[in-house]
């Protein structure tokens, strides 16, 4: 995951061309940049022509990796190659890598209020009514509001970070900070509070351990593989993904012998100024 964080962080202030044709595309690192993408490219109808379907929208600074479908909200968020998010789901500071499912309704990286102050309303630690938002339409509202920075630092960290292949069933809520490992299920309306170990099966309020989603003696092979970063189309036909040591074993083998290519997405970046 981290990987996939750090191929982002090498995007910030770079434009990928256009791809136009196939989904799943080379960067274009050694042709010249074109111009940065207009507010009316970023349009639904521009996403889905660079391979980002679903009706979503994109807020602040996002990236995305080809293809995506995204039905929810993205804030500062960014989407890995094949992942899609759907209807409802909004992820607010969320690393999600490729390959994962999200369901409906889904809460990642939702913003916190200070749990032990005078109050928890914005007015005591939003001076410039970023959360709130009622100066927008009651401008007295601006009087309520301290002129210093806040000193106030939400519990358990900035990012949600989303491992690769991960499933996360439908309504379910995962706290700022959290950690869901590679291959992890959340189950449907889980209140994930604690980050969850690859492959970990979790449900429940709050979200607890209910059973490891494959014989766990196999969860290093399936890590060690990185799958996800290797395009599976010459094996897809001949693998019955139903028999994980074969699958595991099948895959690596073509890794090892050079039959499949790594996976070269195309990237882009959603800045501010274009969502
Ligand atoms: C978690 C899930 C995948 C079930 O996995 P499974 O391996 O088939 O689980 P099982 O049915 O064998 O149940 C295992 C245990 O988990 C519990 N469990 C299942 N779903 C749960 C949930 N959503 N919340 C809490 N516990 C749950 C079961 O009660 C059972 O508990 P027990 O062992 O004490 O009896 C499934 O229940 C789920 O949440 N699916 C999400 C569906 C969804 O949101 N789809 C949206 C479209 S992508």
């Amino acid at each position: 995951m981290s990987g996939i964080a750090e191929t982002f962080r090498q995007l910030i202030g770079t434009r990928t061309s256009v791809g136009a044709g196939s989904s799943v595309q080379a960067p274009a690192s050694h042709s010249p940049m074109t111009d940065a993408l207009s507010p009316k490219e970023i349009a639904r109808e521009k996403l889905a022509e660079i391979g980002c379907s679903g009706g979503g929208s994109f807020v602040g600074l996002c990236q995305i990796e080809i293809p995506t479908k995204v039905n929810g909200k993205i804030i500062n968020s960014s989407i890995g190659a094949f992942t899609y998010v759907q209807t409802d789901s909004t992820l607010i500071d969320t690393e999600v890598g490729r390959f994962c499912s999200i369901a409906e309704h889904v809460s990642a990286g939702a913003g916190e209020h200070p749990v032990d102050w005078f109050s928890t309303h914005p007015f005591v630690n939003d001076p410039h009514d970023v959360a709130a938002g009622l100066a927008s339409c009651y401008p007295q509202y601006r009087e309520w509001l301290g002129s210093k920075p806040s000193r106030y630092t939400p519990r358990g960290g900035d990012k949600v970070r989303i491992g690769h292949d991960v499933w996360i069933g439908e309504g379910a809520f995962i706290r700022r900070g959290i950690t869901i490992g590679t291959g992890a299920i959340v189950a449907a309306r889980a209140v994930v509070v604690k980050d969850v170990a690859p492959f970990s099966i979790v449900g429940g309020n709050p979200a607890k351990h209910i059973k490891f989603r494959i014989d766990e003696a196999l969860i290093d092979y399936l890590l060690q593989s990185h799958w996800w970063d290797y395009d599976l189309r010459p094996l897809i036909r001949d693998i019955d993904f139903s028999n994980v040591p074969d699958a595991i074993e099948r895959i690596r083998d073509a890794i090892e012998h050079s039959r499949i290519r790594r996976l070269e997405p195309a990237r882009y970046q959603i800045s501010p100024e274009h969502s």
